[in-house]
């Protein structure tokens, strides 16, 4: 699904290069769970970027299924981004001015598909994150787990096949932060989609198959047997709830 090779970042700031990733290289099967975590400053972002395609190495490849991304200009990565590729990022980038309804539907209307059909999967998104009450708010109105719920329904609605989320609970409170986590791997489940999570989060890691930790720029340990996050998993898998909006309903009620 993912492969990066002896991916290098470095930026020239002062008279010094600065080198924030030094040769990492992994692969990510498709339809499972990796976490990246590491101390601030590690690379975490940087390399999360680099792997959407949101920005541009120093030296290294990028291969998403059989597409180089390292290989394409700005216009073939804007639509490779949009075909294959959902990102999270921490602080939401929701467009003000649409409301919640508007903002899940940005990239897929971007593509030209009809109105209506975008917009019954955006209302249909929406509802599997508990917003079905909120899809005419506009961001200001909205709380910031709710933003970033329809954050995460946004980056769901071109059925990526791949979601990177920046962080995704870290400016949320625990028990929405689990609703969010419960919609990510819900999600993940039913739609097969890869998630890459960077995350200071060690519960949230430990819900993943697999655990990157950076540091200084470089692969410090890559547990790929996450024998914790399988656990978890099967914990999860066992509450016989099949939709993300029964959890979240389940979660309120208690
Ligand atoms: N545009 C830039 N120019 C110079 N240095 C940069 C730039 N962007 C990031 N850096 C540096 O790269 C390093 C890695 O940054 P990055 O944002 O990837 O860290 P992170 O692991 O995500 O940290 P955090 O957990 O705090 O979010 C940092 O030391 C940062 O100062
Ligand atoms: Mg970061």
């Amino acid at each position: 699904m993912l492969r990066v090779e002896q991916l290098t970042k470095t930026y020239k700031s002062g008279d010094r290069p600065l080198t924030v990733l030094d040769r990492v290289s992994f692969e990510i099967e498709p339809g499972t769970t990796c976490a990246i975590v590491g101390p601030s400053g590690s690379g975490k972002t940087t390399l999360l970027g680099l792997a959407a395609g949101l920005d541009r190495a120093s030296s290294g490849e990028v291969w998403l299924k059989d597409h180089a991304l390292h290989q394409l200009d700005e216009d073939e990565l804007a639509v490779l981004r949009n075909r294959h590729i959902g990102f999270i990022f921490q602080s939401f980038q929701l467009i003000p001015t649409l409301t919640a309804l508007e903002n899940v539907m940005v990239p897929v209307e971007l593509r030209g598909v009809s109105y209506d059909y975008v917009a019954g999967e955006a209302r249909r998104l929406l509802s599997e994150v508990g917003l079905e009450g909120r899809v005419d708010h506009y961001p200001s109105q909205l709380s910031g787990g709710e933003q970033q719920r329809v954050a995460i329904a946004r980056a769901f609605i071109h059925k990526p096949d791949i979601l990177f989320a920046d962080e995704p609970t870290g400016n949320l409170d625990s028990e929405t932060g689990e609703q969010i986590e419960d919609i990510l791997f819900e999600l993940n489940r039913k739609e097969g989609t890869t998630l890459v999570i960077v995350t200071h989060d060690t519960e949230l890691a430990s819900r993943c198959d697999r655990v990157i930790r950076l540091k200084g720029g470089v692969i410090a340990s890559d547990c790929a047997e996450n024998t914790a996050g399988s656990a978890a998993g099967t914990i999860n898998r066992s509450t016989g709830s099949d939709s993300v909006g029964d959890k979240v309903a389940d979660r309120v009620a208690q």
